[in-house]
């Protein structure tokens, strides 16, 4: 079994990649693999609505000058998604919209490719719009047909410099109990 995330931070390492560690720790205990790619400093821009997607019905994006499609393949061979975004003016970072839409759209034209799947939300944020974010997120689960674990709060940690958002107790406590649900919920749809 295996859990992909995407790191959607415009900051390498920083701390929406520290809470995604979080979560990997408890899979890992679960010996579940996982892999995280982070999308700072690659390419990937919006969806062009060219609607292609869908006369083409190849699990591929049309626009092929970026990673989208390398981001697909990782998506449709795991078994679980995390979707990691800081807070940016209260809203996803344009690299995970970016991915979303394109991804989103892709999967509506071939069938729901992600349906079942199970996905989680990390989010990063210093003070205020985390939630927001987190809705975001959730939004393309849910219309994607997958199935997201709850945890004890919100999938949130704060902080602002890089790793600040290991000293938030309760962030760390919330990204393990969601690691713990999300490895529960990916056996239990394997057995
Ligand atoms: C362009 C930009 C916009 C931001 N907007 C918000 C915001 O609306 N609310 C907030 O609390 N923090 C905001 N922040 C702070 C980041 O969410 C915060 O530093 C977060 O921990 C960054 O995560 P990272 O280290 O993974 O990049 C913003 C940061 C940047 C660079």
């Amino acid at each position: 079994m295996k859990v992909i995330a995407f790191n959607g931070s415009a900051r390498k390492d920083g701390n929406t990649a520290a809470l995604i560690n979080l979560v990997f720790g408890e899979l890992q205990k679960e010996g579940i693999e996982t892999e995280l790619f982070q999308l700072a400093g690659k390419k990937i821009h919006g969806c062009i609505a060219c609607y292609k997607c869908f006369q083409n019905k190849d699990q591929r994006c049309s626009v092929t000058n970026d990673v989208l499609n390398e981001c697909i393949e990782k998506m449709l061979e795991a078994d679980g998604i995390i979707l990691g975004s800081p807070t940016y003016f209260a809203n996803v970072s344009t690299e995970i919209k970016a991915l979303i839409d394109r991804a989103g759209l892709v999967a509506k034209a071939n069938g729901e490719m992600f349906r079942r799947k199970v996905g989680a939300a990390v989010v990063a944020v210093r003070r205020a719009g985390a939630v927001f974010v987190f809705d975001a997120i959730n939004h393309f689960f849910f219309i994607s047909q997958m199935t997201v674990p709850g945890a004890s709060y919100w999938n949130l940690g704060i902080g602002r410099d890089k790793g600040d958002v290991e000293a938030d107790e309760e962030g760390v406590q919330t990204m393990k109990v969601m690691g713990e649900n999300m490895a529960w919920l990916l056996k239990k749809l394997q057995e």
